[in-house]
């Protein structure tokens, strides 16, 4: 049977021998729920960048800049980090370049594994089918705040273990802590996530609206995959 791990941050990434796993990338506040609204609203491409200066050098090379820090737009980009900037006509068939403070972290460390797919509530049923379908063992890295663990995103690796629990066998206890918030937390996502601390941090910036749309199951039916850097619909 096929094994299924949670690395519940980025920090952690070197306990983890990606080379032969599928990895499944989440950063649902917001980044990961980006992606995945952007693809599925027709963009042709999004490149993953780490630093602010590189993005925005892609400017001139004919890409969108877009991406947050401390969850704020940054001065000079096209876009910033909620998904409502990413369902319009403005962005169909453009390339963009992408950065934020944990999702384009959390991508980047995943770079050597054998697949890399992009999850989010969004397209969590999707993720669900192809990792089911697929035949590596799976990792699913949560990309946390700074480093720290975060909720959000143990809640969508609990989602997508319960969904598999028949079919893929759980390698150590991280799959255990994040099915079990899980399943203390399904049936009110958004209360559950109340006190969690990206959410407050994204109440003090107004943007309330983004937490229930990221929270939103199965939206879209597409699944991201990074290859050579380029993430794109497979
Ligand atoms: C990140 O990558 O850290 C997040 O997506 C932050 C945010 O919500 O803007």
């Amino acid at each position: 049977m096929k094994t299924i791990d949670v690395c519940l941050s980025p920090e952690l990434m070197h306990l983890y021998d990606v080379r032969d796993r599928t990895v499944v990338v989440v950063d649902i506040l917001r980044a990961t729920s980006c992606i995945v609204t952007a693809l599925a609203h027709g963009v042709e491409s999004i490149t993953p960048i780490e630093d602010l200066n590189t993005c925005k050098r892609m400017k001139r090379k004919g890409f969108i800049i877009s991406g947050e820090r401390e969850g704020k737009k940054v001065e000079g980009f096209d876009k910033g980090n909620s998904p409502f900037e990413y369902t319009g006509n403005d962005i169909r068939g453009k390339r963009i370049a992408f950065t934020t403070t944990n999702g384009t972290l959390a991508i980047e460390k995943s770079k050597g594994a054998k697949k890399v797919v992009i999850g989010s509530f969004l397209n969590l049923s999707t993720v669900v089918k192809y990792l089911l379908f697929g035949e590596n063992n799976v990792l699913i890295v949560c990309a946390g705040w700074k480093g720290k663990v975060n909720l959000e995103d143990t809640l969508f690796a609990g989602a997508v273990i319960e969904k598999l629990k028949k079919h893929i066998e759980q390698d150590c206890d991280a799959p255990l802590v994040a099915q079990y918030l899980y399943r203390a937390a399904q049936k009110d996502m958004v209360g559950f996530l109340d006190n969690s601390s990206h959410v407050k941090r994204l109440e003090r910036l107004d943007i309330d609206k983004d937490i229930e749309f990221c929270l939103t199951q199965d939206k879209y039916q597409v699944l991201p995959r990074l290859r050579n850097g380029i993430i794109t619909l497979s």
